[in-house]
């Protein structure tokens, strides 16, 4: 196991299988038009495993893919054999919008797939319509209903901004509670992509908590695992809920987590402005062992505290302007894997 100058260590790999998505969330694609990865970049599933069995030997041993929007990846169920196969991951996850789902669900567990997470923001048509760019809600509540039964502990994902979905939080805790699901809620963050982010729009974890203790009563915080994002509730009924607050109270102290594009470029921090070729090396045939020093050494030097600098600035805007956003697709949330 490998620790980095924090003595954080690497344990939890976000892999994203690709760019593209089918759609186009405000808080993470709001743009009209995107620069996306060329395609010839793209790793193919062969590579894609060579690398992550090079992450699991140096501790790896949790992954998630994400998108973009995963399913749209040709043949993903394939990629989650090869990965399923490898017996030092012992949490193999997968982030997805859903839209897709209903009809990928059962390869996805046949596969060898864990754990499943929908990203859900509004129960509301007219709402998903305009928060999306898509009228697709029906059909990521067909996948959720689809994968809710095969995946148990199934979660929901829902980035909270105000004025948008704030007042849903009470019909999102109840929609997951029929699914036996767990909702999670998230604090709108303002990452490369989230290019109409401002602060007022926040909706902090303690209004979260405010306003779902003025319903249902009082509600107990559950002891978790540092390392987890989320800190986990108890409503006085049972029903266990989560809320991830990045951007009030971010959790970089213990994040063990780094990202890497479906490109191939890896990526120890969220915010990170610079990324890791990992594709060129591996492309001009590398040993196995050049590659693990590559990571290795990365990892050890890293200080990377994103979040918390973020929390730190004294007028927090987008985090990167649109025109530098053109210039490089990879400091886009959306090729980072959100
Ligand atoms: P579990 O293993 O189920 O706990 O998954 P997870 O919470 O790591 O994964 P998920 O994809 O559900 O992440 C939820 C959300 O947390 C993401 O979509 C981001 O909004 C946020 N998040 C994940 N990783 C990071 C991170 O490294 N830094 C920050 N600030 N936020 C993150
Ligand atoms: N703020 C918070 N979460 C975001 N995501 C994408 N952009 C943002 C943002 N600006 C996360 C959401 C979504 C996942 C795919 O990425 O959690 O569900
Ligand atoms: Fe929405 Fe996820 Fe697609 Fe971003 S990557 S636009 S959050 S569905």
């Amino acid at each position: 196991m490998i620790v980095d100058q924090y003595a954080r260590p690497l344990r939890n790999l976000r892999l994203s299988v690709t760019d593209r998505c089918n759609l186009r969330c405000s808080y993470c694609m709001p743009e009209q038009d995107y620069v996306w990865l060329p395609k010839d970049d793209i790793l193919h599933f062969e590579e894609i495993e060579r690398v992550v069995g090079l992450f699991t030997s140096l501790g790896v041993d949790k992954v998630r893919l994400t998108g973009g929007e995963p399913l749209l990846r040709r043949d993903l169920p394939a990629l989650v054999s090869r990965l399923a196969a490898m017996s030092a991951i012992r949490d193999l996850a997968l982030t997805t919008n859903g839209v897709l789902l209903e009809s990928q669900a059962k390869a996805l567990l046949d596969a060898g797939l864990h754990r499943i997470t929908v990203s859900l923001d509004t129960l509301r048509r007219d709402r998903f319509q305009a928060l999306t760019r898509s009228d697709e809600l029906l059909r990521v509540l067909g996948g959720i209903s689809a994968a809710a039964p095969l995946f148990p502990g199934l979660k929901i994902d829902s980035v909270i901004i105000r004025g948008v979905n704030d007042d849903e939080l009470l019909d999102l805790v109840a929609f997951a509670r029929g699914h036996e699901a767990e909702v999670r809620f998230i604090e709108y963050m303002d990452v490369g992509g989230a290019t109409a982010w401002s602060m007022d729009q926040v909706v902090s974890r303690d209004e979260m908590l405010a306003r779902l203790s003025a319903h249902h009563g009082t509600i107990e915080a559950i002891a978790e695992d540092a390392s987890a994002p989320a800190r986990r509730y108890r409503l006085p009924d049972g029903t266990i809920i989560g809320i991830i607050a990045s951007t009030t109270a971010p959790f970089c102290e213990d994040c063990d987590r780094s990202r890497l594009t479906a490109d191939g470029t890896w990526y120890s921090c969220l915010y990170g402005a610079r990324g890791v070729d990992v594709r060129g090396p591996l492309r001009a045939g590398a040993t196995s062992e050049m590659l693990e020093t590559l990571l290795r050494t990365t990892w050890e030097a890293r200080r990377d505290r994103g979040a918390e600098e973020r929390l730190a600035a004294d007028r927090r805007t987008p985090l990167i302007p649109i025109d530098t956003l053109r210039r490089d697709p990879h400091l886009e949330m959306h090729t980072r894997g959100g």
